[in-house]
């Protein structure tokens, strides 16, 4: 059947603009762009008021599946997903068993296919186990699906390994993803300042990003290797990529809602649902990440959506586990903060959830016109609402921002021409 959208705001990364059109969909595809599109038949998606944007593609997730069901799975993670707007995901590998063998990548593939809900695109271990020492079959994992490479949540300490990991990576096309953080100096459960001293907590400097960042920057120098730097947090890794950008180092980078709208201060009151890798950083920090977002130094916005159970969460802050969840607040924010905030235009902030991860992840994604897939978002950017964690979709709730009053929501997801979300139902023409 034919879809029909409406009435909306195009806005379209790709060419740098906005513009009013329809949009028609047919056998899953975008087959016209035009002011006023009749389709006698076509199911209509009233999209007066609102934008039409490339799908979202949110290249940093933790699906938890295989082994740990009870954080999320392929399919209540896919599903949050399509609540937040993406079309899209990409999933990292630090599941149990690690996704450091082909296997691992097909299932998860699989277990896609059978929720058919966002796209999932695998991300492969670098090293076996992610414990840092040995190389995995990094061509066996492309081969069967793995979109780039990263050992996230463990970063790789070796520094040979890293260099290794780049060239093989190098060869194979894809980027590597680096969890930025020097293992010998992050050793804390959040950062080290001011509020973990007077909450007693031991902190992680903003060296330890620092640091890591300039080891894995001069070593993608030296590879030729695309680097990607995961979760960018400090003043110091927003100074060292833009340097290094400029010299013409293949690098990009992303952030996460969390790391340019929650300061440490977060986490006073111990609350655990603010207690993520790599932590919540200072005042001149977020200023300088947002700096870097609007300067174009950081390519991407990214969630790390990273569940965890509430028996998991509710425990002393040095024995709960670091990250939260992203998927379902990350439009709201990036509209409240970013655009209604002044850091970014439309089309610079659609751009960072769309166009870029799709070209850093090499995917034929993330535009719109005749011919493409037909993955599309539809955001009310006027819908003011409360993050309530008890609507959330995904199996877990750990969010700090319960509460929180945002405008912007995504209004349909649809992917491959098919609508997955539509918080008014379409209409027969
Ligand atoms: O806070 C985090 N949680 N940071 C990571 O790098 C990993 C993630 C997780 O898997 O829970």
């Amino acid at each position: 059947m034919e879809l029909l959208i409406r009435g909306g705001t195009v806005v379209d990364p790709a060419a740098g603009r906005t513009f009013q059109s329809d949009i028609l969909v047919k056998d899953g595809r975008v087959a016209a762009l035009e002011k006023k599109i009749t389709a006698r038949g076509a199911r209509v998606l009233d999209a007066a008021g609102k934008l039409v944007v490339p799908g979202l593609i949110d290249m940093h997730v933790h699906l938890r599946e295989p082994g740990q069901e009870h954080k999320e799975t392929v399919a209540s993670g896919t599903l949050a997903a399509v609540h937040g707007g993406f079309t899209a995901v990409a999933a990292m590998p630090n599941t149990d068993p690690v996704a450091d063998t082909p296997g691992v990548i097909r299932y998860v593939l699989e277990k896609a296919r059978e929720a058919g809900r966002a796209r999932v695109y695998p991300v492969g271990a670098l090293t076996v186990g992610s414990r840092g020492r040995e190389l995995t079959e990094m061509g066996a994992l492309r081969a069967a699906g793995a979109v780039a490479f990263s050992d996230d949540g463990r970063p790789v300490a070796d520094a040979h390994v890293m260099r290794r990991a780049l060239e093989y990576a190098r060869m194979l096309g894809v980027p590597v993803i680096s969890h930025c953080e020097e293992p010998a100096l992050a050793v804390g459960v959040m950062h080290e300042g001011l509020v973990s001293t007077r909450l007693g907590l031991k902190g992680t400097p903003a060296a330890a990003e620092d640091v890591a960042v300039a080891r894995d920057l001069i070593l993608a120098e030296m590879t030729g290797c695309h680097l990607h730097v995961a979760h960018v947090t400090t003043a110091g890794a927003v100074r060292l990529i833009r340097e290094a950008k400029a010299r013409g180092v293949r690098v990009t980078a992303e952030t996460t809602p969390h790391h340019f709208t929650l300061t440490d201060r977060a986490v006073v009151g111990f609350n655990t649902n603010a207690k993520v890798n790599p932590p919540l950083r200072t005042d001149a920090d977020v200023a300088a990440v947002r700096e870097g977002l609007a300067d174009g130094t950081i390519d991407v916005i990214a969630t790390d959506h990273a569940p965890h159970a509430a028996h998991e969460k509710e425990v002393e802050f040095d024995l709960a586990p670091f990250g939260l969840v992203g998927l379902e607040t990350a439009v709201g924010l990036v509209f409240t903060e970013l655009v209604a905030g002044g850091v970014l235009d439309l089309v610079a902030a659609v751009a960072k959830l769309s166009t870029n991860p799709a070209r850093v992840l090499g995917l034929s994604a993330g535009v719109i016109e005749p011919g493409a897939v037909a993955d599309l978002t539809v955001i009310d950017p006027a819908a003011a609402w409360t993050v309530d964690r008890g609507e959330l979709v995904g199996k877990s709730k750990n969010t700090p921002f319960h509460g929180y009053r945002l405008k912007g929501l995504p209004h349909a997801t649809i992917i491959g021409g098919e609508v997955h979300l539509v918080a008014r139902g379409p209409t027969e023409s």
